[in-house]
This record gives structure tokens, sequence and C-alpha cells, in this order.
């Protein structure tokens, strides 16, 4: 689903840990109802820029606007309340509580609250698997069921933007492949994600737009169908 309007701005953020300055002018631009890629190696910032739209890091510098509304320096559950959810790197969940009980967890917001049976019926329908292991302890899961979880909790918001960190590390190539099939059904629906994949070819693929970091900074983008692998991986490294 594609449409003009810039669902999210972030505008040359700045983002320091006490003296280590780990995103420098950070700049990129998400339209609605399409799928960004935010590619890099280890240490690039990629979570750290989540964090920061996600309201649990401080820009020092620079503005991020959401549905024109500037939400820099807006706490993380005024965020979640304007509809931009985060699954967290390596599909983290409450292993002690249940299935069901960490997709509730995800609703606590006042207009979710009230929708929590049909948005259960939706990640139960997108995620089968959820509901048959709805009462057993989410430590129990496999690591793509918990990686299906992460998403599920995350839809629970009822979100109009989701940050996926991570998408497929640590998990078996059938399960990959099977979140992204699910990731293009709830796109589809009319849900924006920007996503965080190690795997060049398969960030190119999945998204309409990609963009590049290096060192805290924004070293490449553009449309994921111009962008030649080859220039991307150079990116990456720095070369
Ligand atoms: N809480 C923190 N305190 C201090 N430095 C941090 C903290 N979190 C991250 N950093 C540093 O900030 C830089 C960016 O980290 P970040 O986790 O955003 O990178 P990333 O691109 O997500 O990496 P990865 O691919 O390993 O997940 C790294 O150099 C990291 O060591
Ligand atoms: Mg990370």
């Amino acid at each position: 689903m594609t449409s003009n309007n810039v669902l999210l701005k972030v505008e040359g953020i700045d983002v320091s840990y006490g003296d280590f300055q780990a995103l420098r002018k950070v700049k990129l631009e998400v339209k609605e109802g399409t799928v960004v890629s935010v590619i890099g190696a280890n240490g690039a910032g990629k979570s750290t820029l989540f964090q920061a739209i996600s309201g649990l890091q401080k820009p020092s510098e620079g503005k991020i606007s959401f549905m024109n509304n500037d939400i820099t320096g807006c706490l993380a559950h005024e965020i979640v309340a304007q509809g931009i959810s985060m699954v967290p790197e390596g599909g983290r969940v409450f292993p002690g509580l249940s299935v069901l009980e960490n997709l509730i967890i995800g609703s606590y917001t006042k207009d979710a609250r009230k929708k929590k049976t049909k948005l259960l019926r939706r990640t139960y329908d997108l995620f089968p698997i959820l509901l048959e292991k709805a009462n057993q302890l989410a430590g129990n899961l496999s690591g793509g069921q918990r990686q299906m979880l992460a998403i599920g909790r995350a839809l629970m918001s009822d979100p109009k933007l989701i940050l996926f960190d991570e998408v497929s590390l640590g998990l078996a190539p059938l399960v990959v492949k099977d979140i992204y099939k699910q990731i293009e059904a709830i796109n589809q629906e009319g849900t924006t994600f920007v996503l965080v994949e190690q795997d060049v070819r398969r960030s190119l693929r999945a998204s309409e737009m990609s963009y590049v970091m290096l060192a805290g900074e924004i070293v490449l983008s553009g449309k994921s169908s111009e962008l030649s692998e080859e220039s991307v991986r150079k990116a990456y490294f720095g070369i």
C-alpha cells in the first residue's frame, strides 16, 4: 500500500550515551503504508535510532515528527499511544508470563484496551500458533514463536507504525520466510513498517526505501529497487 503522506520524519537527530555519540544528524522519512529498511553493521546505531523514535532515548539535537506532530522528547508510553510500536531486538517477551498475558500487556493504552478483543482475534488470525499456545509460558516458546509473540504484542497496541528490530536474527530460514509473509500481510492491511535486517538482499527485497547506517550516520539512502546490493554492501562496510 502506498500513499504520499509522510508518516514519520526524523530530522537531523543526535543521540549520545554519556560522552559517546551514537547518532549524528540522522535523517529519515517514512511514507504512510510503506515498508522501509534500515541496514547497518553491528554498532551502527540502528537500535539507538529506534529507541529515539520510541522515546527511550532523548535526542540532544534534531526533531522527530509523527503524523505532523512533534514527538521529540515525548515519553515512551505517549508515543505508543500516538501509534508507534516497537518489536525489540531478539523478540524480547516476558518469559514468566503466558502468551496471552504477554499479548494483553501490549494493549495497555486507553484506545487499544477498548479494542482488545478485536485486536486479539486479529493477532491469532495472523499467528494461529499463539492461540494454540495462549496459556503456555512465553519462556517455553521456540525462537520463531517468540518473535511472533513479540510482533503480536506490538500489534496489540493497534499501531500505525511498527519499528521491527532485527527481523530474522537467529531464526531458521523457513521461520524467517513465514515472518516476512506476515509482515507483508500486516502491511497490506495498512500498517507501516521500519525494519532492521542484517540480510542486505532481503532488506532490499522487502522494502520500498532503504537507509544504510555506518557509525551513527546515514551514509546511503534511496529506493530499494534502485540500490544495488553492491553499493549497499560498500556503504555498510564504509568502503
Ligand atoms: N546503553 C548504552 N550505553 C553506552 N553505549 C551504548 C549503549 N547502547 C548502545 N551503545 C553504543 O552505541 C552504538 C550504537 O549501538 P546500537 O545498539 O544502536 O547499534 P546497532 O546498530 O543496533 O547494533 P547491533 O547490530 O549490534 O544491534 C554502539 O557503539 C554501542 O556500543
Ligand atoms: Mg541493534
